[in-house]
């Protein structure tokens, strides 16, 4: 098969390497890539060809598509689902995975999913849909001010809010409605303590079969602190529910969601990400993604003990999978991230990476690249905020803890790196 996957980051490095272990694939495209994944090789030996088009460039990527025409195409970028590749291909009569447009809106519209949750039944924090600074305002006094406030639209993490003052409300208010706002609108929802974590769906249509759990880590500094951001890494499976509890609250959350999706005719093909709180009331969705998560995917596609196409596949022809079909190994995968110095706020690029060619002859230990490039040197520099995924898998949490610090250990950017010391478990000493 020939496939061409698109996106620049992390998360298409990892389904990529996944897929690239399967003898199906004669040849791999990708748009646009980055350092790690043009070092990638298939089973034959032939290397991943990077195409230098934008995964934003929806009309580009259809051009490039029409004329080397792919057998499938892969897309799990937000910003690339949200503006419709899907259905652009799908029109062209080219095999594609993900979401469409209108089935996408799960993630594109932060209202349009609160009022889905309400209409179906699936528990969620109590929330409004405010298009005023005033009336922002009224809300989040009325749930004072302990909230969260979010752009209705696709959004990235740095632009949601969460609130525990009157100023936290205000810096929002003035953020989101001000002169570089991002919108008119925003959802206030009701800020829910707990533990949280990451549920992943395959979905097929008509069912949807839970990936294992996963928590992420979407803080920028140790123990919670400092602001949102992409997320800095994640352990799967989570240390914060039993395996029988994670199979109540799939259940509590896909029954409902499944039954809104037939009455509101929604074909949705790919995987649905909801980001759940588990609260003393139970567990309540705050948001749903419609793609795979950055860096959920380290950690579950390094437990795969199955080859990856087959399920692409079988979600793109409607195949009903069971629970225990999609086969994860009992390993905990630990995924941490080194970020560039500043991340989320400013930060610089370019700077060389040292130390990956030492990591690569780690047993068990992968390093995705989400930031980089390949110098004219041929080295790696950095191109983003957050640069890798150093990911690390094995039988116990700690050792896996160990594998993936002891990996970060040997990796160096020039100007000094920012990771968190405490993913999947107490602060690494360094
Ligand atoms: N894990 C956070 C995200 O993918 O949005």
């Amino acid at each position: 098969m020939k496939i061409f996957f698109i996106g620049p980051g992390g998360r298409t490095h990892v389904i990529l390497w996944a897929a690239l272990h399967s003898h199906l694939v004669t040849e791999a495209y990708c748009a646009p890539g980055n350092a790690g994944i043009a070092q990638e090789r298939l089973m034959n030996g032939d290397p991943v060809i990077c195409v230098p088009i934008l995964a934003t460039d929806i009309h580009a990527l259809l051009a490039w598509a029409k004329k080397h025409k792919p057998d499938l195409t892969i897309v799990q970028e937000d910003r690339t689902l949200a503006l419709g590749v899907v259905d652009l291909f799908q029109e062209a009569g080219l095999t594609i995975w993900g979401p469409t447009k209108r089935a996408f809106q799960f993630e594109s519209s932060k209202i349009w999913a609160h009022n889905f949750m309400e209409k179906y039944g699936i528990p969620h924090p109590i929330g409004k849909a405010c298009n005023s600074e005033r009336e922002t305002l009224n809300f989040a006094t009325a749930l004072g001010f302990k909230c969260v406030i979010k752009p209705d639209g696709l959004s990235d993490r740095n632009n949601v809010f969460v609130c525990r003052t009157k100023e936290k409300v205000a810096e929002a208010i003035g953020r989101l409605f001000g002169p570089v706002g991002v919108g008119s609108a925003v959802l206030v929802q009701k800020l829910e303590e707990g533990d949280e974590i990451s549920l992943h769906f395959l979905c097929s249509g008509k069912s949807a079969t839970a990936f294992p759990s996963a928590t992420d880590h979407k803080r920028a500094l140790d123990n919670n602190e400092g602001d949102n951001c992409g997320g800095m890494g994640t352990i799967s499976p989570s240390p914060d529910i039993t395996d029988t509890k994670y199979r109540k609250v799939a259940e509590t959350i896909i029954t409902p969601w499944l039954a809104g999706c037939k009455a509101e005719r929604i074909d949705f093909r790919g995987i649905l990400y909801p980001g759940v709180m588990l609260t003393k009331e139970g567990p309540k969705v705050l948001e749903f993604n419609a793609r795979l998560g950055d860096t959920e995917t380290q950690t579950y596609l390094t437990r795969l003990d199955q080859d990856l196409l087959p399920l692409i596949q079988g979600s793109l022809d409607g195949m009903p999978y069971q629970p225990n079909e999609i086969r994860f190994s009992d390993h905990v995968s630990v995924c941490v991230v080194m970020a560039s110095p500043g991340y989320p706020g400013p930060y610089k690029v370019n700077k060389l990476i040292t130390g990956l060619d030492v990591v690569a002859k780690m047993p068990n230990v992968k390093v995705f690249h989400s930031g980089t490039k390949l110098g004219v040197d041929g080295r790696v520099y950095t191109n983003g905020g957050r640069v890798l995924g150093v990911t690390a898998w094995a039988d116990t949490r700690e050792s896996a803890r160990v594998m993936a610090y002891q990996a970060v250990r040997l990796i160096k950017f020039e100007g000094g790196q920012h990771f968190r010391h405490d993913i999947g478990g107490a602060p690494i000493e360094f």
